[in-house]
């Protein structure tokens, strides 16, 4: 019987639930869709007794509104839930965006790199102002007031005094400053590196840069001797740049250290048979050295009858590009992604 029918529907329908978007689906399908059990009986209409259609019908339309009604309310009370719980909306099966990882900057990871090789032979890291005095800078040092010296270093002047051109103030040429500050608070043993940016008013090409980082290093303590100076840099460069790193001394001079020496290290790209980085000298230059003059020990109030010092600065430009073969200066501030990323996991 058509009526029977009709109640076990109504009966079914009240007590389905839905919990999913496929559970409602699927009671869209069984119960209201074209091919449903509520289109189906309202086939069979045509196959029952003229007088009896009527309230047959009514009782059909009964039906067919309850599955509406319930199939609305489902769809709602889903679409809720899905709002309140965002996770609901996240397409698990989506591939990913990306995720682009960033990398350490060349410099960076040759200045750390560099730290790292003197703080095991027993150096700490100093720091100190780039803003800084003449007399940090050059006096202290033993640069006399119209040393060309101050000339060739190219400086930025912030402000010249009306007195003493040791009170003038400047953009620091080198890092050399921490040093005499170091020696003028701290009783020898003083064994330190000093990495930090330096300023020089150079035009901007692909081998000179106004902005340029340095590693500065200083050793004062009873009988440090030229022998020390040479072989603390001997292990740098082995560190550095391979266990058959040679290096040699050039006679040089600084005003803050006598006797001065340029270091070179045999070129580790040729292996000193001569190719472009070495401009086939089987050498290239690293740093700058020298014994500290005992003017500057006094000038920040050591002894130097009873201390002596050594002292060594290089470019940390200049060893990042030989480590790498990099030849443009320009390379290392125009943060273009493509050079950057070649350095990831470097
Ligand atoms: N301060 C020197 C420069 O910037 C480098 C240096 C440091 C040389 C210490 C000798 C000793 O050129």
């Amino acid at each position: 019987m058509i009526t029977d029918r009709v109640k076990e529907l109504v009966s079914e329908i009240e007590q389905a639930t839905v919990s999913n978007k496929e559970q409602l689906e699927a009671f869209r399908l069984k119960y209201i869709s074209k091919k449903g059990a509520v289109t189906e009986l309202f086939d069979n209409l045509k196959n029952i007794l003229q007088e009896d259609r009527r309230a047959v019908g009514q009782e059909l339309n009964t039906l067919k509104n309850l599955a509406q009604n319930r199939f609305q309310d489902f769809q709602a009370a889903l679409e809720n839930a899905a709002d309140s719980n965002p996770e609901m909306l996240i397409d698990l099966t989506l591939p990913v965006t990306p995720n682009l990882q960033g990398s350490l900057h060349p410099l960076t990871i040759v200045r750390r790199r560099i730290i790292e090789i003197f703080e095991r032979m027993g150096f700490n890291v100093s720091y100190g102002p780039e803003i800084e005095k003449d007399w940090y800078n050059f006096s202290a040092l033993n640069f006399a007031d119209n040393h060309p010296a101050r000339e060739m270093q190219d400086t930025f002047f912030i402000s010249k005094s009306e007195g003493d051109v040791k009170d003038d103030v400047l953009l620091r040429t080198h890092t050399s400053n921490v040093q005499v500050r170091l020696m003028e608070r701290q009783k020898p043993p003083i064994r330190s590196i000093m990495p930090g940016r330096v300023f020089r008013n150079e035009a901007i090409s692909a081998r000179a840069h106004c902005v340029f980082h340095q590693v500065e290093g200083l050793y004062v303590d009873k009988n440090v001797s030229f022998k020390d100076l040479k072989d603390t840099l001997y292990h740098f460069a082995k560190e550095m740049f391979g266990k058959d790193s040679k290096i040699r001394l050039r006679p040089s001079y600084f005003p803050f250290t006598e006797p001065s020496a340029e270091i070179d290290v045999s070129c580790f790209i040729c292996k000193g048979k001569g190719c472009n980085v070495c401009k086939h000298t089987g050498w290239v230059e690293i740093a700058g050295s020298g014994m500290v003059d005992p003017n500057v020990l006094e000038n920040c109030g050591i002894d130097s009858e009873e201390y002596t010092g050594f002292a060594f600065g290089m470019g940390i430009e200049r060893i990042t590009m030989l480590r790498y073969g990099i030849n443009d200066l320009r390379l290392f501030t125009e943060n273009d992604v493509r050079f950057l990323r070649q350095f990831e996991g470097a």
